[in-house]
């Protein structure tokens, strides 16, 4: 079959990946998906078994740490597009492993970046979109908003190892002319998502009535976004969005930890028919996170004059469906915690 675009989405078995590749696989028919991971313990083909027959969805087991293996992927494939999500993610593991996130974010940054530059000739209608987080631009006060202006100050490996590839992606826009396009984004929230971050590892704690550890005092600021609300975003800026701008997303919806956990505790009290409230008594107040961030803040302004980009998803009903999902989908959390997808992936591509 003749596909109008071949695109690659990397990191598409992982949390925001499988909605994306989902939009990708299901709104546009005439496009070839390639979705390449290496399918970590935060990558999980199950999050995307809905589309895994379409005719134009490929998937890839592999590492974009491996310049080989990505070069040959480039010669197979003549992508029009690459949208890059492949990352560690997860702040507390950057901490411990600094290295694994130089290596999966900076050098695979880099490998990638390569093979497009390599691969793609004069570069006419080619873009490489880079998928980046709202925590480069460091910690704000009590007050203020992160624009698209706002100087890079990351403060923990893993936003320090963003930084570092949004920075790259832009000098080979400098450099050598690569068409690309980056996007910061906000916390997200959803299905899908490993439960070692915040959302849901409490309402898992909840459901079992295990302990639910807030950091430091509880008052540190997030802005949470629906992750499908992300995915629409970052589809807009891949067609409409201009070569070489970068484009801020935020839900504008600011919460303190201690808030979003509370509201959560009867959100799930509520589902689960226990008396509302009750699941407050295991919030325990745990040993800060080195260095942690004070608050975050987005600007879209931009995205939503320039391409009329707004979250549509209000935060007490993607809180609700949150919860909802991951009480109905129980196996898949006693799945990914215990490994067990790992285990059998391992297995059937060794
Ligand atoms: P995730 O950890 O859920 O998924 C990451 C995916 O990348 C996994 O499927 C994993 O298997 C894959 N991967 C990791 N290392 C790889 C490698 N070396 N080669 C190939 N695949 C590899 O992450 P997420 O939360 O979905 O985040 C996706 C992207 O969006 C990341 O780049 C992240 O920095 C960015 N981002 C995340 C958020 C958020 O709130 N989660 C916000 C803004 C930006
Ligand atoms: P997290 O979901 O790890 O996202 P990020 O660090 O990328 O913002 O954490 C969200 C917030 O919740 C952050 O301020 C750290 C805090 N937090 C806790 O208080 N307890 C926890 O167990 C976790 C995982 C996070």
């Amino acid at each position: 079959m003749d596909f109008k675009k071949q695109i690659l989405i990397t990191g598409g078995a992982g949390f925001i990946g499988s909605h994306l590749v989902r939009l990708f696989v299901n709104k546009y028919p005439d496009y070839h998906i390639v979705n390449l991971d290496k399918l970590t313990y935060a990558g999980n083909l199950e999050n995307i078994t809905d589309i895994e027959n379409n005719k134009n969805y490929t998937f890839v087991k592999g590492c974009i740490t491996d310049q080989q293996f990505i070069n040959s992927l480039f010669e197979k494939y003549d992508f029009d597009g690459v949208i890059h999500l492949a990352a560690e993610s997860h702040v507390d593991r950057s901490i411990t492993n600094p290295l694994e996130f130089i290596e999966a974010n900076i050098v695979g940054t880099v490998n990638l970046l390569n093979a497009a530059k390599n691969n793609w000739g004069d570069f006419k209608n080619k873009l490489f979109y880079h998928v980046s987080t709202d925590e480069v631009y460091g910690s704000l006060g009590d007050t203020g908003f992160f624009v698209e202006t706002t100087a890079y100050d990351p403060r923990s490996p893993y936003s320090a190892s963003k930084a570092s590839s949004d920075h790259l992606v832009r000098a080979y826009f400098h450099t050598y002319g690569l068409p690309i396009v980056i996007s910061n984004c906000s916390n997200n929230y959803g299905p899908n998502q490993f439960p070692e971050k915040l959302i849901p590892l409490v309402i898992n704690n909840i459901k079992h009535n295990k302990p639910l550890p807030i950091y430091g005092d509880g008052k540190y600021t997030r802005d949470w976004l629906w992750v499908v609300d992300h995915a629409e975003a970052i589809d807009l800026i891949f067609h409409k969005g201009k070569k070489g701008e970068t484009y801020n997303i935020g839900g504008n919806n600011e919460r303190k930890n201690i808030e979003l956990v509370e509201t959560l505790c009867d959100t799930v009290d509520e589902q689960l028919g226990r008396e509302v409230g009750s699941s407050r008594k295991l919030i325990e107040f745990v040993k800060d996170r080195p260095g942690h961030d004070r608050r975050y803040a987005i600007d879209a302004t931009k995205l939503k004059n320039e391409l009329g980009w707004e979250p549509t998803i209000q935060p007490e009903e993607g809180l609700k469906r949150t919860a909802e999902w991951y009480l109905a989908n129980e196996k898949w959390l006693e799945n990914v915690t215990s490994g067990a997808y790992q285990k059998y992936y391992d297995e059937q591509y060794a």
